[in-house]
């Protein structure tokens, strides 16, 4: 593709660098990344307005995210208008007439046809990257995600375009908030206390699971008809903003008490691992 264009553009415009200009706007909301408009015809006529030449263009944009052409790419553009001269039979063709247009004699009026060099293609600012893709593994031990330069082949080098990995030491999930006012209703919740493990990209937070009514601690609930008798709760945001709800262990049985998330490495959220749902935020529910 960057080789066709290039040798277009040479035969074009005669120009040693092919290099386009930066546009001034944003392509994507301005009809996509056109290329030059092109054309193989020879006009059929010498002279006279006679006769239109096919110029075509491409989207050079298509895979780019958001960014489809709009426009037409095939165009009919009145070629050879310039007034025919002795021993021709007519000067212009029907229904052009002889007129001066900038200082020469041309068979006029010229449509309106916007002129081609108004929209010679224009590379976006910065170029054109790719969506990140999801992190991996780093030989380093961290974790690293990178990105393509879509619009290089289409001609438009990004900026920086050693600026395609991220690598990041920590585990890239973002950091979990605190939702009490989304989930508690009538309860009181336990505070947000997360314990993240960059090395493994897991967390967890150690759940209340004593009542004391004295002490106005009532973490867990007779679940009657569940899996336990007695069950310690949380209450959890997506990244939706649906709220839900999971009973995490049965409070008087001997293990661990602890709610266990792993980081998506894709989405970049943490998933429950009771459930594999995204977790934006939770928060121990306090039943009082
Ligand atoms: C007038 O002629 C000059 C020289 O050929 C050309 O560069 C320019 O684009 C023309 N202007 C119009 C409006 O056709
Ligand atoms: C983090 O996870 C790694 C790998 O599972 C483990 O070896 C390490 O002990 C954990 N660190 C902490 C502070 O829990
Ligand atoms: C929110 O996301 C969950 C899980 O993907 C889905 O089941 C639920 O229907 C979504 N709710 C809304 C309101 O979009």
């Amino acid at each position: 593709m960057k080789t066709l264009f290039v040798s277009l553009s040479l035969i074009l415009f005669e120009v040693s660098e092919a290099a386009l200009p930066k546009c001034s706007y944003d392509v994507c909301t301005n009809g996509g990344l056109w290329s030059e408009w092109t054309s193989t015809e020879k006009c059929p006529t010498d002279c006279g307005s006679c006769a239109k030449r096919l110029y075509t263009r491409t989207c050079l944009s298509t895979n780019f995210p958001n960014c489809a052409c709009k426009g037409e790419s095939v165009r009919k553009i009145l070629c050879n208008t310039h007034v025919c001269v002795y021993p021709a039979q007519r000067t212009c063709c029907i229904p052009y007439v002889p007129m001066t247009i900038n200082k020469t004699s041309q068979c006029g009026p010229l449509p309106k046809d916007k002129l081609l060099s108004s929209e010679a293609p224009c590379c976006p600012k910065d170029g054109f990257w790719s969506q990140w893709s999801g992190y991996i593994r780093d030989e380093s031990g961290g974790w690293k995600r990178s990105r393509k330069c879509l619009s290089d082949s289409a001609g438009c080098p990004c900026d920086n375009p050693t600026n395609n990995v991220e690598i990041s030491k920590e585990c890239p999930c973002k950091k979990m908030v605190d939702v009490t006012n989304m989930v508690a209703d009538t309860h009181a919740t336990f505070p947000l206390n997360v314990q993240y493990n960059d090395t493994s990209c897991t967390a967890f937070q150690t759940m209340e699971h004593y009542n004391d009514q004295n002490k106005k601690v009532v973490p867990c609930n007779r679940w009657g008809n569940g899996k336990y008798l007695w069950a310690n709760l949380i209450r959890y945001v997506l990244p939706n903003n649906t709220r839900r709800e999971e009973r995490i262990q049965d409070c008087v049985s001997n293990g661990p008490k602890q709610v266990t998330f792993y980081c998506d490495l894709v989405s970049e959220y943490w998933r429950l691992d009771a459930n594999n749902e995204e977790v934006v935020g939770f928060n121990q529910i306090n039943i009082i």
